[in-house]
């Protein structure tokens, strides 16, 4: 559905002229869409709208309120139907078919009028008062701002630790993708509306964002610290579900990085991809050595493993130098020998790490030893990775 097109089961829509504020300008669009999604929120949306009415309205935003509701059976319909016929700038969609939060949020995006476009939570978690500050980011540049709980200033309300495990795990994995957003599932943010217009988007369970992110026409992100509040009325509806959905959508973007090639996702799996094979370079490298200093050279073989683990640490530090992390940035980054000292650590981390997990793996397990060091190869290969990317190539573009 195009931006333009109007929703037909819309009273109080397009039909009636341009949404207006007190002191926004008289003709034209809106300049900004404020999507609130709901699903029985009868207890919030009453003043939620108000309040996002009234702070576009203090901050002189041109703006239109979208709240897409999935049927709800409480009174949350009846409430909204009212606040539109007070508010000129108020509009509610009732969805029927393909209930979920994202998409009802991707709906939101296809009959959106404004520029831009903010996604916000109905339930007061996330503050209305910093939404004039996702705007002003916009404007000077950003194509998506992001409200993040865990940038300096960010934080969560008091949720019980299952929960909390939930999304750090969430999180930990949408940040392979995007190593420089903190909170790439946030369900607070911004953006331009050409990021998301024509995207291959394939909206399922809570995390739109990710999805935006991974699909979306976008270079310049930015984030905004807020502290996540804890809903007052009326219940989450986060489930088992919505976790699957969330593993199923992360594979999704994987693919789609693949196919297309571009992309921070694609840079980021291209960069796995190729730390990968140098790792496996890497032994080769190793066993040559190892079998040439002991078979040609006649040297004990713990001698030359020493030092065919060596020469492995540096060819394939100068190849992810060059190859994996290379040819971009750099700026800033340290100096060459700077990386070279914290991938020789991080890599005799690797070494424990693997030696650990095979060790726990045979004496508390029970697995093959050979199997258990097969799961020890990949612990290690994570924990090189992810070290590696975050502390010895921290801020390669
Ligand atoms: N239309 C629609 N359909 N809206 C829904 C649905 C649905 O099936 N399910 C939930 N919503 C609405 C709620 O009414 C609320 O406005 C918002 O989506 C978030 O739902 P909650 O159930 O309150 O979510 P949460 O508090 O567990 O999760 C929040 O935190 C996540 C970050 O960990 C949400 O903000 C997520 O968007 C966010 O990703
Ligand atoms: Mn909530």
């Amino acid at each position: 559905m195009g931006p333009d097109t109007p929703s037909p089961e819309l009273p109080g829509g397009p039909d009636t002229g341009p949404p207006e504020l007190p002191g926004g300008s008289v003709t034209g669009p809106p300049e900004l869409t404020v999507i609130i999604p709901t699903y029985r929120e009868e207890a919030n949306i009453g003043a939620m709208v108000r309040e996002v009415s009234r702070t576009l309205a203090d901050h002189r935003i041109r703006g239109e309120i979208l709240v897409i509701d999935d049927s709800s059976p409480d009174r949350t319909i009846p409430i909204v139907r009212d606040l539109e016929k007070a508010l000129p700038h108020v509009r509610l969609v009732v969805r029927t078919a393909d209930p979920g939060l994202s998409q009802s949020v991707v709906e939101g995006f296809g009959i959106a009028r404004g520029s831009v476009i903010q996604v916000i939570d109905a339930d007061f978690s996330h503050p209305v008062s910093l939404i004039p500050a996702f705007l002003r980011r916009i404007r000077e540049g950003a194509d998506v701002v992001i409200g993040s709980r865990y940038v300096a200033g960010g934080g969560i309300g008091e949720w019980p630790l299952s929960r909390r495990i939930i999304s750090l795990g969430a999180t930990a994995m949408g940040r392979i993708l995007f190593p420089e957003i903190t909170d790439p599932v946030s369900g607070f943010f911004a953006v331009k509306r050409e990021v998301v217009e024509g995207a291959p988007l394939e909206p399922r369970g809570y995390k739109i964002l990710l999805e935006v992110l991974g699909k979306g026409h976008w270079t310049r992100a930015e984030e905004i610290p807020y502290t996540f509040e804890n809903r007052k009325e009326g219940a989450s509806k986060l489930s088992l579900t919505t976790i699957i959905a969330y593993a199923v959508q992360v594979g999704g973007i994987t693919g789609h990085a693949f196919s297309r090639r571009e992309g921070a996702a694609w840079r980021e799996l291209s960069r796995i991809l190729r730390f990968a094979l140098v790792g496996i370079s890497g032994i080769a490298v190793n066993m040559g050595i190892l079998w040439g200093l002991t078979e040609l050279a006649g040297i004990y073989y713990l001698y030359s493993s020493a030092v065919a683990i060596e020469t492995s640490i540096i060819t394939n530090f100068l190849l992810n130098d060059f190859w994996t992390f290379g040819g971009e940035t750099g700026h800033r980054m340290g100096r060459r020998l700077h990386r070279f000292l914290s991938f020789q650590l991080v890599s005799l981390g690797g070494l424990v790490v693997n030696m650990a997990v095979l060790f726990a793996g045979k004496e508390i397990f029970g697995i093959y030893y050979l199997a258990a060091n097969l799961l020890g190869i990949l612990a290690a290969f994570v924990w090189n990775y992810v070290v590696n990317r975050n502390v010895t190539w921290r801020g390669a573009a």
